[in-house]
């Protein structure tokens, strides 16, 4: 409560009802400040579960991509390749619930089973970039690796990825129902005082 009080005051950011009407019980933005966007996307993302059938258009696509590839990496060697799974029969494969018009972006990286904790790191953060401009862009958008297994045994060629690289991860993006309000469809956190000290 405290730290929501603060970050209220903070930030000129009041809960209430979206601009569109929509409740939500989550910090909201205020007309003048848009320049506090980020912050709001980054504090209201959720893997979507519910995806409707859609397609994403291009532009949409070509700024998740461009979110992705502008990731900060260690020593900028941006170390991943993004490919994009539009056919839904491959990417039934990776995830059996797809919804028409869903597209898949694994991230995969060089190192074909000895990739070390900095590529990782790397490929984390693109992942995470591509993953919250999709919902800041009003898609859906959900992170997984539970794939990433059949993928690196039976599905590299059918993806094309380059040679001698590995999945890590994919990000999964569709339209979703504009109505579910992304604060209260998240998941609980583990409160602050118990993964944060201070020394
Ligand atoms: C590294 C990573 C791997 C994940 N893998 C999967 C997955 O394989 N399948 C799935 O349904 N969700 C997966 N997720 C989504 C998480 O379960 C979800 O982000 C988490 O439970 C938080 O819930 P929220 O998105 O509702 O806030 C993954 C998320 C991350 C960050």
């Amino acid at each position: 409560m405290l730290f929501s009080l603060v970050l209220v005051s903070l930030m000129g950011l009041v809960p209430g009802n979206n601009s569109d009407g929509r409740a939500g019980g989550g910090f909201l933005l205020g007309a003048a400040e848009i320049d506090k966007q980020a912050i709001a996307s980054i504090l209201n993302h959720h893997g979507a579960r519910n995806f409707i059938a859609g397609p994403i258009g291009k532009d949409s696509l070509d700024l998740i991509l461009q979110a992705g590839a502008r990731a900060p990496s260690a020593n900028n060697r941006q170390p991943w390749h993004f490919t994009v799974v539009q056919t839904q029969s491959l990417a039934q494969r990776m995830v059996p619930n797809i919804v028409e018009g869903n597209l898949l972006i694994v991230i995969s990286t060089s190192g074909d089973g000895k990739i070390n904790g900095r590529e990782i790191l790397d490929c984390a953060l693109a992942t995470e970039s591509m993953y919250l401009a999709a919902q800041a862009l009003g898609l859906g958008s959900r992170i997984y690796t539970g794939p990433m297994n059949r993928i690196n045994s039976q599905l590299k060629a059918d993806l094309g990825l380059p040679s001698g690289y590995s999945a890590v991860a994919l990000v999964r993006v569709g339209q979703v129902e504009q109505a579910v309000d992304g604060v209260s469809a998240a998941s609980s956190r583990k409160p602050l005082e118990t993964i944060v000290n201070y020394k």
